[in-house]
């Protein structure tokens, strides 16, 4: 693994840079001028990163200890995961799962604090639309990655999009702790993920997001946790 260090407005660690969210995630990224690494796991594959002005680094979720990850992680503000097995029911196990975790662990060791999970909305395509053991072994792959990931002392924050579509991004969305279930196009998850991925009231929370009517901004800014005042 090749390791890079950033440092400046913003640095964040991304782990699926190559893939269709991910994308997304490093262009709209980059042209909020915060620094990026792109973890990818071929050669061919720099250029497209590279070109975006963001940091090519080699690696692989199976492959790469907790340990390498982190090295290459280290000096970095923010991990950012949008991998996914990519609809390969052989590899949703090792990555949606332990890959998650182990991406987790390794921030954790680096001392990158903030973690952004990309999850699953958990109603997708449940019941009779189903499309069978395969799907519901990734749901519980998904769910596995999130209980790990919230009981770690990271700064986490769980984003649970419903059903992805390629469809341009509209800028509207609906998101909060629970929501209708809906689609969403991967460029509004990933203009999210930007939104989000330096909020700091968007901390230690799940959050489900689909395709709705409020801009991405003002959609994200209405969630807040906070504590409770008891009125005894
Ligand atoms: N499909 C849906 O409807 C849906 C709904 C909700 C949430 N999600 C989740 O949303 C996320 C993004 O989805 P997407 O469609 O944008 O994903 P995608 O296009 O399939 O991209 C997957 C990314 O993971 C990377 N990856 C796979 N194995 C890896 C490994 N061993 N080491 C390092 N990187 C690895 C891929 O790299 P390569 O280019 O090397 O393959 C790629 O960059 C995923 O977590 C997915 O589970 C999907």
């Amino acid at each position: 693994m090749t390791a890079s260090t950033h440092t400046g407005v913003g640095s964040v660690f991304l782990i699926g840079a190559t893939g269709g969210v991910g994308q997304h995630v490093v262009r709209l990224l980059r042209e909020q001028e915060h620094r990026v690494s792109g973890l990818h796991r071929q050669p061919s594959q720099a250029t497209a990163i590279e070109a975006t002005g963001a940091m090519a680094v080699r690696g692989d979720l199976v492959d790469d200890s907790a340990q390498t990850l982190a090295a290459a992680m280290a000096g970095h503000d923010a991990v950012v995961f949008t991998a996914g097995a990519g609809g390969n029911p052989d590899m949703v196990t090792a990555i949606d799962e332990r890959g998650a975790m182990k991406a987790a662990d390794a921030a954790a060791l680096a001392g990158v604090r903030r973690f952004v999970l990309v999850s699953v909305f958990m109603d997708a395509w449940r019941g009779e639309k189903s499309p069978g053991p395969g799907f519901e072994r990734y749901m519980e792959a998904k769910r596995a990655a999130d209980v790990h990931l919230s009981g770690t002392e990271l700064d986490w924050l769980i984003i649970r999009p419903g059903t992805l579509t390629d469809d341009p991004g509209t800028g509207r969305v609906d998101a909060g702790v629970a929501i209708t279930y809906g689609d969403i196009p991967r460029a509004d998850v990933a203009a999210a993920i930007a939104h989000a991925v330096f909020a700091p009231q968007l901390n230690r929370l799940a959050i489900e997001i689909t395709t709705g009517s409020q801009p991405i901004d003002a959609a994200l800014s209405a969630i807040r946790s906070g504590p409770w005042q008891p009125g005894l």
